[in-house]
């Protein structure tokens, strides 16, 4: 069974067939919309960030250091940054991919920025291809729609994408449903909004803006979608 946890805001856990947890943006601590509070019993296999954006970084730190065999897959820039705080990282870049025997991580652009929570330079910000049990699953992190999707649509179109819809720092409702179109989505989960003032929105023209295009999957935070 494949399943999708949305942990609320970007924070996304993905469980495989072999009992892999992949977790991806762990912004748990100090995030409104996180329903888990204690995240000392988390130890997921692999880590994926996205971006250095506090809200995407997260816990990522604390987390990864909670099981010695905790990856964290994530761009050159933000991987040295973590490598410096004693974490075990597996160094991408934008393009590149790295198998596992439970699941395939490929980084792909974002139009975004990266800066570390230091103001460090944590490098291009990516959305992340997760190829797990015969399924794709797009995690685009944060970005605005770029044709980028055209491409992913011919090539690696995602039976589920999770998209930020919030407007503002990203893309919002329209844009998301362009991106879906472009994709060849089936399904889309949205992310990235009600988190705070400026980036709410309302469920009616999310759904009226993306289901044109692909099935759209609201998740309250803890709440779990089986593919
Ligand atoms: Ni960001
Ligand atoms: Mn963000």
């Amino acid at each position: 069974m494949t399943k999708i946890i949305f942990n609320g805001h970007a924070n996304v856990s993905i469980f495989g067939n072999s009992g892999c947890h992949i977790l991806i943006d762990p912004f748990f601590t100090g995030n409104p919309s996180a329903k888990i509070k204690d995240i000392s019993s988390i130890t997921p296999d692999v880590i994926i960030v996205t971006h250095g954006h506090s809200d995407h970084i997260g816990d990522t730190i604390k987390i990864s250091k909670q099981s010695k065999s905790t990856i964290v897959v994530t761009n050159f820039e933000i991987a040295n940054y973590l490598e410096r705080q004693g974490v075990k990282v597996h160094k991408l870049h934008i393009g590149g991919e790295v198998k596992f025997p439970y699941a395939t991580i490929k980084l792909i652009p974002a139009i975004h920025g990266s800066t570390l929570p230091d103001g460090s330079n944590g490098g291009v910000a990516a959305g992340a291809l997760v190829f797990i049990d015969g399924k794709v699953i797009f995690h685009a992190g944060d970005t605005a729609l770029t044709r980028e999707f055209r491409t992913l649509g011919e090539f690696y179109p995602p039976d589920v994408a999770i998209m930020p819809v919030g407007d503002t720092f990203t893309m919002g409702p329209k844009d998301a449903g362009i991106a879906a179109k472009w994709l060849g989505a089936k399904k889309v989960i949205p992310m990235h909004y009600n988190t705070w003032q400026p980036i709410e929105q309302n469920d009616a023209f999310i759904r009226e803006n993306i289901s044109k295009y692909a099935e759209v999957i609201f998740l309250k935070p803890g709440e779990e979608y089986i593919l």
